[in-house]
């Protein structure tokens, strides 16, 4: 990512959410962005996937310009090559857990196929086996949480992107999603960028981009969950 800049809205209700950030995350790297509320982190990860065009700056994944590819182009990207995890999960509410899981799957059409195994590993590494069969109403806030994240792995995407992936996880379900994407990582190279605002997650990633009004003020390189923990009391005093 290249000097970007976005800003929502337009006139007096203009909000500048990124000014001018750059970042390079290397293949097979797990980082954290943290800061406060309103910093910029989900935009971050929007435009850093292709969700949404910045006005001003490069995004490349790989040797991809994301800004020179059609709609077209860049919704097969983000659907085969990319795994989004949302702040806000966004599951279909008429799909059950499996189901939502498996949908980049069956979107992709004869472009991808099904992985039974990977799914069952998914479904199990997520603790999700006894509510395959329930659907995002039926299920709570964390078991919703761990459905969207094992959709965003479905496809075993060059690199994940997670707004807040543990947010709503107990601290045994939480490490075990982190002990997941951090698997991911080591194990097969994927790229992982994850928001969060839990020092002890942040501790499972090689570095912290620390965002502050849109702008990264510091990187914070093999971070302990006591280190990321000073620096944002510091942040907020
Ligand atoms: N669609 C939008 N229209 C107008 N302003 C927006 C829009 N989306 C985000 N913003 C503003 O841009 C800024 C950055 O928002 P963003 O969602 O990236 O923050 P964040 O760091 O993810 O916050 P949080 O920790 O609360 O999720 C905020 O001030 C927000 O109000
Ligand atoms: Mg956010």
């Amino acid at each position: 990512m290249t000097g970007v800049t976005k800003t929502h809205g337009s006139g007096r209700n203009a909000v500048t959410a990124l000014d001018d950030v750059s970042a390079e995350l290397p293949r097979g790297s797990f980082t954290a962005v943290m800061g406060p509320s309103g910093s910029g982190k989900s935009t971050f990860l929007h435009c850093a996937s292709g969700l949404q065009r910045p006005d001003r700056g490069t995004v490349e994944i790989g040797d991809r310009d994301l800004g020179g590819l059609s709609e077209t182009a860049l919704t097969e990207l983000r659907r085969e090559r990319i795994g989004f995890v949302f702040q806000g999960f966004n599951l279909l509410p008429a799909l059950t857990a499996e189901q939502n899981i498996t949908l980049p799957v069956r979107l992709a059409g004869r472009r991808l196929r099904l992985d039974k195994q990977w799914l069952e590993q998914l479904v199990d590494s997520t603790g999700l086996s006894e509510r395959r069969r329930h659907r995002p109403g039926e299920l709570s806030g964390g078991q919703q949480q761990r459905v969207a994240i094992a959709r965003a792995l479905i496809t075993r995407p060059e690199v994940v992107f997670a707004d807040e992936p543990t947010g709503a996880l107990d601290t045994t379900t939480g490490r075990a999603v982190l002990e997941l994407l951090r698997r991911l990582v080591h194990e097969t190279g994927q790229t992982v960028l994850m928001v969060t605002h839990d020092p002890v997650a942040a501790s499972y990633a090689d570095a912290v981009l620390l965002l502050v009004d849109g702008r990264i003020i510091e990187v914070l390189h093999s971070p302990t969950a006591e280190a990321v923990a000073g620096r944002m009391t510091r942040l907020e005093g």
